[in-house]
């Protein structure tokens, strides 16, 4: 009972949490909590200790970290080396590959060490006027009038500023939006690079290859693959699991980032639940089955 008390002492302190929260969470009274703190608790010590226990087992789960330190894998490398040479050339890019790769995360990751690289995240059916509106708020523009002069704006401010304009899941810009941030480009010469799903190409080109102006001046093009061996490696280290599970990963990780990041956090969990002092193979295998296939 000392040892759990002190586990108890050490949780509130190191969270911050009354007692008068722990007393609501395991349903006792505040008093017979300070009682059973200090040993001179006269009703049904077991009990509490029993649901202390529970309390502090389970807390320590859901602080079980559930995302993953980033890392250099290669969907970050390709990315960053793209965006760098539009950016410092002045030209269009574009990388796709499939969802849960990473591309999201190493757009942001180059846009905080590069400040002057704007990051659009767009959202469904994009318009070229919504999508000129977060280029205002991004550039600290205005945000009114009509397209026209939202673009005029966005001009003047962009001219020869040898900036880099990046946008995420670009598959979402409608037509007309694209051949906005295309003549953007032409008429400021700042670097674009898109990034989306696969489907972005055939968008760019068009069905018929109609839009073949656009797809032209594409300059740099990257298909980015799964993951590689290197990274599941990579990945595994970082989150401070041994090496030797990173074959097992690999094989259930189906090259895809996101999965692999679910893997290894609830692999930890399904651990601690049942005890187990490390994750093991059959662990890593078991709640692979669990976890659903998500694109
Ligand atoms: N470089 C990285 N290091 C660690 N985790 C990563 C890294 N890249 C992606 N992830 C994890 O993988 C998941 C999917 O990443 P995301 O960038 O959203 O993929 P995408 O944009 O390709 O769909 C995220 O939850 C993220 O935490
Ligand atoms: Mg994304």
């Amino acid at each position: 009972m000392d040892k759990l008390i002190a586990e108890l002492r050490t949780f509130m302190k190191e969270n911050d949490v009354t007692s008068t929260y722990v007393a609501n969470e395991i349903d006792i009274s505040k008093t017979a909590l300070s009682q059973w703190m200090s040993k001179t608790y006269n009703g049904d010590n077991e009990k509490i200790t029993d649901r202390v226990s529970n309390f502090l087992r389970r807390e320590k789960l859901r602080s079980t970290a559930l995302k993953l330190p980033i890392v250099d894998i290669s969907t970050m490398m390709y990315i960053k080396e793209v965006a760098a040479l539009c950016h410092t050339r002045g030209r269009i890019g574009v990388c796709v590959g499939s969802a849960g790769l990473g591309k999201t995360v190493a757009a942001k990751e180059y846009v905080k060490k590069y400040i002057d690289a704007i990051l659009i995240e767009s959202d469904y059916s994009y318009t070229a006027r919504s999508l000129l509106l977060e280029l205002h708020k991004a550039l600290g523009l205005s945000c009114k009038g009509c397209v026209y002069n939202l673009m005029e704006e966005v001009v003047e401010k962009l001219q020869n500023s040898g900036r880099l304009i990046i946008i995420d899941e670009a598959e979402n810009l409608r037509r007309e939006a694209l051949e906005m941030t295309r003549r953007i480009h032409d008429k400021t010469g700042v670097g674009l690079l898109l990034i989306g799903r696969e489907v972005l190409l055939q968008n760019l080109r068009g069905r018929q290859n109609q839009y073949d102006q656009l797809y032209s001046r594409v300059m740099y093009k990257k298909h980015l693959g799964n993951l590689a061996m290197n990274d599941v490696i990579t990945i595994v280290a970082k989150s401070g699991l041994s090496t030797d599970l990173a074959k097992t990963f690999y094989g259930c990780c189906k090259g895809n980032t996101r999965r692999l990041e679910h893997l290894i956090c609830n692999s930890i969990v399904v651990a601690q639940i049942n005890d187990r002092e490390e994750v093991d193979e059959s662990i890593v295998k078991e709640t692979s089955k669990m976890l659903m296939d998500k694109e």
